[in-house]
């Protein structure tokens, strides 16, 4: 068989997957403690849903999106992140009528661009992001971006940078969109094909071009700051202030714009530092789309959010062998003697994992001491031998594997015997 996993994806193996699960537990723990609730919405959206709000002058629509047509044929698109599908859902359920506002929600699950892959860029990869719609208060604002340093700090990554801008209202864009409009046209011979259709319809995005990005141009391009009316600079400075107030370090950074088109107003990456991270240092990135919910055919509902993924966080961490230890193996391994034992062995089995006792045994014939071998590398925190003396005698012997210690316990009393010894070794 020559099939191979699909280019650009990952296995993640059980031996990687507590990590995962560690970082899902962190996320669902952070979350509710700034009261963000989940949402999952499909992995599949139409395709018009990215078109309107990713924008379709961006690389994501151009290039990158898993679009087909489906039996019906209807276009539907892998979803190439998760904003434009909780926005969609927002309107759908008419969430903006519920009486708590702003909607505070956040997702984890896997996203599908078509990208070149390399390490840290993957054609599939999984978003943990949040959405709080409904404010255009700044103090959200800066709960957003606070939400995601927190969760970097807590995992124990170090070595961040938040890099943050503006890119104002409707009002600074449009002047900002003329100056560049200005500034890029009698150049615009010398830039990409791309970036010269970019031009009318969306020239924000010239910046953002992979390809021109040496192009003197772009260091001299107007900066959206000098752009912003007094509405856009007020609202910059009181988020700024107030991430200032929770000890938020940060940088400006007038040539950030993000990759897709729907942000305004507050936009901002967070950024790893220090060697050996490669080419990707983005971590994470987020901005304000106010306008989005209207364009999704509901009322004015002003939005923010981020979205980071997994796999760089995991990128990262190792990098800076910051990987938490964890604790993995199971409490009891049951040795069992002879066929009839192993029968019993199997009904205690049950009884101690309905007792809630982490429980396994043998399934392959194995001699007592490759039991033994087999309950090391499980990491058992017990090992209990069963033979038919024992079985008839109504006993089962236990043995700590740490200490040695052994110790005979009757059968009937062994599943809560067990429980209530862990519970101990616990304290
Ligand atoms: P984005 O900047 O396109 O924004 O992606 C956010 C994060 O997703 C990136 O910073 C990176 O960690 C991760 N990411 C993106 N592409 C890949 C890839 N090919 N492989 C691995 N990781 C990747 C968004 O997606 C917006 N929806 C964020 C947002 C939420 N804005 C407002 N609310």
């Amino acid at each position: 068989m020559d099939i191979r996993i699909p280019r650009g994806t990952q296995d993640i193996l059980p031996q990687e997957a507590g990590i995962w699960q560690f970082i899902d537990q962190k996320i669902h723990d952070i979350c509710a403690r700034y009261n963000y609730r989940e949402i999952r919405t499909p992995i599949f959206e139409q395709t018009e849903l990215f078109q309107r709000s990713v924008g379709d002058t961006t690389d994501i629509v151009q290039k990158e999106m898993y679009t087909f047509k489906d039996r019906g044929d209807r276009s539907l698109t892998l979803r190439p992140e998760g904003t434009a599908s909780v926005v969609r859902s927002y309107v759908e359920n008419k969430m903006f009528g519920s009486a708590q506002q702003p909607e505070k929600l956040y997702y984890v699950g896997p996203m599908f661009r078509y990208e070149r892959p390399q390490s840290g860029r993957m054609r599939q990869f999984v978003q943990f992001g949040v959405e709080a719609i409904g404010s255009s208060d700044p103090a959200i604002d800066a709960e957003v971006i606070a939400l995601s340093m927190e969760f970097y700090r807590e995992i124990g990554l170090k070595g961040l940078k938040l890099v943050l801008n503006s890119l104002g209202d409707k009002e600074s864009r449009t002047a900002h969109r003329d100056a560049l409009i200005n500034h890029f046209e009698p150049y615009i011979e010398e830039f990409c094909s791309d970036c010269q259709q970019r031009l009318k319809k969306n020239p924000l995005r010239i910046l953002d071009c992979k390809k021109d990005k040496d192009n003197p141009l772009m260091d001299t391009a107007p900066s959206i700051l000098d752009y912003l009316n007094e509405e856009s600079q007020n609202y910059f400075e009181t988020v700024k202030d107030l991430l200032s107030k929770m000890d938020i370090d940060y940088v400006i950074d007038p040539g950030l714009v993000r990759g897709l088109d729907y942000y305004n107003n507050t936009a901002f990456e967070i950024m790893i530092e220090g060697e050996g991270f490669g080419a990707i240092t983005t971590l994470m990135g987020g901005g304000r789309y106010n306008g989005l919910v209207e364009e999704m055919g509901g009322p004015e509902s002003p939005g923010i959010g981020f979205a980071l993924s997994i796999e760089r966080l995991i990128m990262a961490l190792k990098t800076q062998d910051a990987l938490p230890e964890l604790q993995e193996g199971i409490d009891i391994y049951l040795a069992a003697i002879g066929d009839a034992s192993s029968q019993a062995a199997s009904e205690l089995l049950f009884d101690l994992r309905r007792a809630g006792v982490k429980a396994d045994k043998d399934y392959m014939n194995k001699k007592l001491k490759a039991q033994f071998k087999a309950a090391d590398r499980l990491n058992a925190k017990y090992t209990a031998v069963l033979g038919d003396n024992e079985r008839l005698a109504g006993k089962i012997t236990l043995k700590e594997m740490k200490s040695g210690e052994q110790m005979e316990i009757s059968l009937k009393d062994f599943p809560e015997h067990m429980k209530s010894l862990l519970r101990e070794d616990a304290r």
